[in-house]
Formats: structure tokens, sequence, C-alpha cells
């Protein structure tokens, strides 16, 4: 079982001392930094402007991946992109043209990500599957931190799995939301490559993150 990338959610963190934070993830083994937009609108929460992401660019060299939780998604692509992200993930109910959205994302020079929600099904990806270089899995309803992981995701996985390998697709499946070290080896198992985790990162303080990312890496499926 290869190991997983680990991306923190920074929005677990520190918010004043947001540069540091992310300084301190990439000394600490982070493969990626998850950036989790919210537009108070598609998601009851607000968080990251493109301005921030901006300011954060230079405080590490880590990949951006930015999941866009913003409706209507296409007027923010390009703002995302200038501000450093390296990848753009959205959502097929942030509408309204997911194709047309994925292409532009590409166009625009960075990878194109797709992500499901808990209710929403796995054959979408069937029909986008050319245009995605990440398949995000939501395992809790987006909004917020520190939730609960939906146990059905794990399934959910598994098919997602499946349908890539079946299609030839070599996209990153990436998993989101109360991912810890119990749940990373059965996520792993099941077929995911990364892991969003943010409760799970930055407990303890920075002198645990190298720690708290280095069990994710290790977890292993609980003997049955
Ligand atoms: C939820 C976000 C997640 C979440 C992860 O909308 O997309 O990235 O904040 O945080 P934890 O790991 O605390 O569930
Ligand atoms: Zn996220």
């Amino acid at each position: 079982m290869a190991a997983p990338l680990i991306c923190p959610s920074i929005l677990a963190s520190d918010f004043a001392r947001l540069g540091e934070e992310v300084a301190a993830l990439e000394a600490a083994g982070a493969d990626w930094v998850h950036v989790d937009v919210m537009d108070g609108h598609f998601v009851p929460n607000i968080t990251l402007g493109p301005d921030v992401v901006k300011a954060l660019r230079p405080h590490t060299s880590l990949p951006f991946d930015v999941h866009l939780m913003v409706a209507p998604v296409d007027p923010w692509l390009e703002a995302y992109r200038d501000a450093g992200a390296d990848i753009l993930t959205v959502h097929p109910e942030s509408g309204p043209h997911l194709h047309r959205t994925l292409g532009r994302i590409r166009q625009l020079g960075a990878k194109a990500g797709v992500v499901l929600n808990p209710g929403t099904p796995v054959s979408i990806v069937e029909e986008v599957v050319e245009l995605v270089d990440l398949v995000l899995l939501m395992s809790v309803n987006p909004g917020f931190g520190g939730q609960s992981f939906i146990e059905a995701t794990l399934g959910k996985i598994e098919r997602t799995r499946a349908l890539l390998d079946r299609a030839g697709s070599k996209a990153v499946l990436q998993i989101d939301g109360g991912v810890t070290a119990a749940n990373a080896g059965a996520c792993v198992a099941a077929g995911a490559d990364a892991l969003v985790a943010g409760t799970a990162v930055f407990r303890g303080g920075a002198a645990a993150y190298a720690a708290n990312i280095a069990a994710l890496k290790a977890a292993r499926p609980a003997a049955a």
C-alpha cells in the first residue's frame, strides 16, 4: 500500500498566523496545502478570498490545492489561478456547466478537480473523466471542519477507484472531511491516493504537525 499524499486543510490553522502555518506544514512533511474557499452561499460559512491565497504563495513551495465551495464558480477561477493555485477543484452543483468549467481550469494552466458531496453520485465522474486530474470525495457535508467521517464513503472510494481504473484515468483520488489516523488506512486500502485533514493535522500545535502528518501517512486499516 503506497503512502497517501497528505493535504492539510488550513481551515483548521491559526488564521492570525497563516504564513507561518503554511511554512510549518512544509517543514512537517505535508505534500499539498488544501485551501477551503467558502462563499456563505453555496455553503454556510465564509473563508478565504484570492488575495489571501496570493499573500500565502511566497511562504511555501508546496502545491496549493484550492477547493472552491463557491457558486457560481466560473467568475472566480482566474483570480485563484493568478493567486497561485495549482489545482482548482469544483462541485458539479456550483455549475452551471461542469464540463465547461473543467475545460476552463485546464485552459488556465491549472490541474482540474471535481468534488462529490456525500449525496452526489459517483457516476457523474464518468461524463468528465477525460477532463479531470483529481477526484475529491467529501466524507462530510461541506461547510465546516471538525465533523465526523461518514463511513459510507469507504464504499464510494472503492466504486470511484474502479471507475477511474476502468477509464484508464490517472486522476488522483482524494478524500476530505473527518479524516483521522483511525480511518486513513481504510481510505487508502479502498483506493484513496490523497487525504485532506484539518483537525487531525493541526491538533496539538506546530510541535505536533510532523508527527500528525506521519501518523496519517503510516495509517493501516484496522484488523477486521
Ligand atoms: C469541509 C472542508 C474540509 C474540512 C477538513 O467543507 O472541505 O477540508 O475542513 O477538516 P477536518 O479534517 O477537520 O474535517
Ligand atoms: Zn476541502
